[in-house]
């Protein structure tokens, strides 16, 4: 049989070239030798070669390469379409993902954890978050505004600032997981902090309808509760807590009603078991007022708003109250007795609180406020704590003063005279010539620093026992910077 005959009738194709010649020609290949497009082939298409047998022609490459194009076609058709699918389905997969991060994201958040939600609320409230990107340096909230929004810190860091006295002053630095402006939300009042992004910043905001809408109200109540950890950040004493540890104290705040012009504690007043607490504003303004020496009249000397506190030195020391609080407005408090915080938090955790408290009394030296926090911390870390019992003399007056003596605890008196001296003017109560201290954070030769020839220029005898902090002149020098040192004692 001619080739050209069993060409054309393998082909069936009509007005295909008949001749060998015409298959090697230069001729452009009609239909059937070329290869389908992609968008043609269907995997399942007949393959043309399939009953062609070239190898007499010897065609056998040409008809492989062409098997193996429209396999090939066949493979990229099924392959896009798989991939099309995949696409469709890597979306729903992507989203997924995203859903079941931010669902555990926000399960981790002490706010909407499942100590406060049930399962399904907080898979609601998960659907419900928004995403938002801030810019470094741009307020989030500011403080007065009002505000519908509760926050969570997805990714980056925000400051937190309030005003106090009139300035501006930063509370502190927040991150992941943690949750600011609940408190508009949940109590319905102005902001009552500017929260700044510090870094780039992503937030998840969840709005009051929303939340409110979504959990219900005995959940609402547990939510207000675990809300007022926030109320603690921005006291010394709770600084070395994380946010689950300030929830759990948080959980053991009592809350107290106090009406207009109702005295919350009296400056002097000594306290024990259940007074010895501190408290935090909850809602209303209370006047702080102090008399003693340079105090004028005992009058309300400043005004305290919701989020601030008092009494933390009683709380931790027993010391009597520095000033007397009174209500200036209906109010409500917060409050917490060391009994309570020591059952919650357990002695290790108060000692830590405890080095909190003391790098605070340290920071209130005027000397020591632009010191920097590692300054501060050594400082603690490294002066030396001295106990006195009743009637012992603490420093004499004349004596060179070498170091900053802190009082931590007790209390002392000031004479000019010897103990002996003392003793007999307290047996014939003359109080009048003494002056005594009893408040935390009292220091006494901090012009011995800047000033190697000062004295003391009086007499100090502990008259209860007394712990005492030592902070020697030689400790400070070494822990300054050359160029700033003397600057620090200049800090008024
Ligand atoms: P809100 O008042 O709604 O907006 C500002 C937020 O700052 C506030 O809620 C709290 O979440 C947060 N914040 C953190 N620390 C304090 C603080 N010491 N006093 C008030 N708000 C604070």
């Amino acid at each position: 049989m001619r080739p050209e005959a069993k060409y054309s009738k393998k082909y069936v194709v009509p007005n295909r070239p008949a001749s060998v010649q015409e298959v090697t020609s230069t001729k452009k290949p009609e239909e059937p030798l070329r290869a389908k497009s992609a968008q043609e082939v269907r995997p399942d298409d007949e393959d043309p070669f399939k009953e062609f047998d070239n190898r007499g022609l010897g065609l056998r490459s040409l008809s492989s390469v062409n098997q193996r194009v429209i396999q090939d076609a066949a493979r990229h058709k099924s392959g896009k379409w798989e991939l099309t699918c995949h696409t469709e389905g890597l979306k729903d997969v992507i989203h997924d993902m995203r859903h079941a991060l931010r669902g555990k994201f926000i399960a981790n958040v002490p706010l909407l954890s499942l100590d406060v939600l049930s399962l399904e609320e907080q898979e609601q409230i998960v659907g419900k978050v928004r995403v938002k990107s801030i810019d470094a340096g741009q307020n989030i909230v500011e403080e007065g505004d009002v505000g519908d929004c509760l926050y969570i810190v997805e990714r980056g860091y925000c400051q937190i600032f309030k005003k106090l006295d009139g300035v501006q002053t930063f509370v502190k630095r927040i991150e992941k997981e943690d949750f600011f402006g609940e408190l508009a939300v949940m109590y319905d009042v102005p902001r009552a902090a500017t929260v700044t992004a510090d870094t780039d910043v992503t937030v998840l905001t969840l709005n009051r309808e929303d939340l409110f809408k979504t959990i219900s109200s005995d959940r609402i109540q547990k939510m207000r509760r675990v809300a007022r950890a926030q109320f603690l950040s921005g006291i010394a004493l709770f600084q070395p807590l994380n946010l689950k540890q300030k929830v759990a104290v948080a959980e053991h705040l009592k809350s107290k009603q106090w009406n207009a012009g109702e005295a919350i504690c009296r400056q002097n007043e000594h306290i024990s078991g259940e007074s010895q607490c501190m408290y935090i504003i909850e809602d209303g303004d209370c006047g702080v007022s102090k008399q003693g020496k340079g105090k004028a009249d005992g009058g309300t000397v400043h005004t305290m708003k919701p989020g601030q506190s008092f009494g933390m030195l009683g709380l931790l020391y027993g010391a009597p109250r520095a000033a007397s609080i009174t209500a200036l407005t209906p109010c409500k408090t917060l409050s917490i007795t060391y009994d309570e915080l020591l059952k919650t938090c357990g002695k290790d955790l108060m000692v830590l609180m405890r080095t909190a408290v003391r790098q605070h009394l340290v920071r209130m030296i005027p000397a020591f406020k632009r010191a920097s926090d590692d300054v501060i911390v050594e400082l603690v870390k490294r002066l030396k704590e001295v106990h006195y019992k009743r009637w012992e003399q603490i420093f004499a007056e004349g004596e060179n003063a070498e170091s900053i003596l802190v009082l931590e605890e007790g209390s002392c008196l000031e004479h000019h005279g010897s103990v002996s001296d003392l003793k007999e003017w307290r047996y014939r109560s003359h109080e009048a010539e003494v002056e005594e201290h009893n408040n935390p954070g009292t220091f006494f030769g901090a012009e011995g620093v800047s000033n190697s020839e000062a004295k003391f220029h009086f007499t100090l005898v502990a008259i209860t026992e007394c712990t005492v902090l030592e902070i020697p002149r030689d400790l400070i020098l070494s822990l300054l910077p050359a160029p700033g040192r003397s600057s620090i004692f200049d800090a008024k």
